[in-house]
């Protein structure tokens, strides 16, 4: 069986403006959507939802729009729309609808194709149908957009995209794949993949997915620093003490452990989502909002990284991670991490950027902190409450509040830490944030790649990381242990206060939502 000849030219350079956004997202050329993996776990919480709210919000419309899913199993169509009926969830848009009506007109655009991922004749039969929904939809002739998710795991890579590159590419209009982490172990072995799927198809037909570029304050993050001259002359070495990206979960690898003890948090959290956090926080003005330029941006900061000193580092693993049946008896993953990194540049020389990352912790939150240095010549003892800080809240709870010094209201001269918070559950009350995948899928269609990892940014990433993994893989740096629901182990706390951060006693931010009057 042959391959078919197809073209690898993309077209579409990611639109940048408003109104070609837009027209970029409700051009009405058929649009055939593959989730690949279909009967798995990611695509039946995750990326079957996302279709389903962008369907639900008008985003994809049914006259043109037909989803194919795609796994090894036998299943009917009913077979795969039952499994996943119980995750779609309306009540994110107005709707004369009932919302299981909603639900039954966009499980109709669902159809299921059986196959193995390395088989010939399953990739000729699913290129097949979504040929016959096209001409339904366009006519033999009319363009049309052809969409390839894979939920799948990253071994089974290669050989998909080469069956879709030998039999299922639009031959009249563009052809993308969104693949998600983990993009490999280390340097050699994401290298090697991009390698293979270089081969196959153009930067410009690959979308890496790092969901958390799809979360509404990460998307925030180049607003404020750029939109504000209130932070322009602020962020830097000579204001900025420290800054802090923290991840924590509550709970811990349960029912994941097979996965997680081969990669561990720093691959599972700090090398894609905390860095990529990073690279927003820290990058140099962008020429301009042009994915190309701001990805530009982020690769020269990570480039700028140096190497990371073992000094710099704690590694921990929470009592009883090892009773987990799928996790290896003697494993030394963590499941916590501190890495205080450093960047060699002008802005940034000397502040540390902490990125700690934690599994089975006493609380659920993602944050940036960013600590400014003591008021220099304090007549008030300012410094006394604890340091200015700007915290970017990403979840639960989005806000950005900004702890001050102010005067305790009443007759005293008195200073107390207070805040100016901007909590958006208060803020835009009404208004439903989107979930990072119903975002990163809708970028895909409009072809921005805006907020997708590039080739070259991936490897700068592993190149920071990978040096840190092997001393941990080859058991030179240990993990310490940490009791499930504390604060990770106390060694953090101490390379924190080394590093130069100051915890602000006595201060708690309450989020609006939860304020009594
Ligand atoms: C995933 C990790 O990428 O992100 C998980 O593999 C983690 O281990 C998850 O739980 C966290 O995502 P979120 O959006 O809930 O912060």
């Amino acid at each position: 069986m042959g391959s078919r000849t197809v073209d690898l030219e993309e077209g579409s350079k990611s639109a940048s403006s408003p109104d070609q956004r837009l027209k970029s997202t409700s051009e009405s050329s058929c649009l055939s959507i593959v989730v690949l993996g279909a009967s798995g776990d990611l695509a039946k919480k995750k990326t079957f939802p996302a279709l389903f709210n962008l369907y639900h919000q008008g985003f994809l419309q049914p006259k043109d729009v037909y989803i194919f899913g795609y796994a090894r199993t036998q299943l009917s169509d009913d077979g795969l729309r039952d499994r996943i009926r119980g995750y779609l969830k309306t009540g994110k848009a107005d709707s004369e609808k009932e919302p299981s009506e909603v639900v039954s007109d966009f499980l109709s655009l669902v159809a299921y194709v059986s196959g193995s991922y390395d088989s010939e004749e399953g990739f000729i039969n699913l290129d097949k149908k979504i040929t016959e929904h096209e001409h339904s939809k366009s006519g033999s002739e009319g363009p049309s957009r052809r969409l390839f998710y894979l939920a799948l795991p990253p071994s089974v890579y290669p050989i998909v995209c080469k069956m879709i590159r030998n039999y299922c590419m639009n031959q009249r209009g563009w052809t993308r794949v969104i693949v998600e982490k983990p993009f490999g172990k280390d340097l050699d072995s994401s290298e090697a993949l991009s390698n293979q799927l270089g081969k196959l198809f153009t930067e410009e037909q690959i979308y890496r997915i790092d969901h958390y570029l799809g979360k509404e304050l990460v998307q925030n993050l180049l607003v404020v620093r750029f939109a504000n001259r209130l932070f322009l002359p602020l962020w830097n070495r000579d204001n900025i003490d420290n800054v802090q990206i923290v991840f924590r979960e509550d709970f811990g690898v349960d029912g994941r452990g097979g996965y997680f003890d081969e990669y561990g948090i720093i691959r599972d959290i700090i090398q894609n989502h905390l860095l990529q956090v990073l690279c927003l926080i820290s990058m140099e003005k962008p020429v301009s909002l042009t994915p190309e330029h701001i990805r530009d941006e982020k690769v020269k900061v990570l480039q700028s990284v140096l190497p990371i000193r073992p000094e710099d580092v704690v590694i921990g693993q929470y009592e009883g991670y090892t009773e987990d049946p799928t996790v290896s008896k003697d494993s030394n993953t963590p499941t916590f991490a501190t890495v205080v990194l450093r960047i060699h540049n002008e802005r940034w020389e000397g502040v540390p950027f902490i990125l700690k990352a934690g599994k089975a912790l006493n609380s659920r939150k993602a944050e940036i902190r960013v600590q400014f240095k003591d008021v220099p010549g304090d007549i008030f003892r300012c410094n006394k409450h604890g340091r200015n800080e700007f915290v970017i809240r990403l979840q639960p709870s989005e806000a950005m509040y900004m702890k001050l010094t102010v005067k305790q209201p009443g007759l005293e001269m008195s200073t107390t830490q207070s805040e100016l918070d901007l909590s958006y559950r208060q803020r835009y009350q009404g208004i439903v944030i989107p979930e990072a995948y119903e975002r990163l899928i809708l970028d895909t269609i409009r072809g921005d790649q805006q907020h997708f990892v590039r080739r070259d940014e991936l490897k700068a990433a592993w190149e920071i990381f990978t040096p840190l993994l092997n001393d941990i893989d080859n058991g030179e740096i240990k993990s310490c242990t940490y009791k499930r629901g504390s604060r990770g182990p106390e060694e953090a706390d101490k390379l924190l206060a080394r590093v130069g951060y100051e915890q602000t006693h006595g201060y708690v931010w309450i989020p609006p939502s939860l304020q009594v009057d």
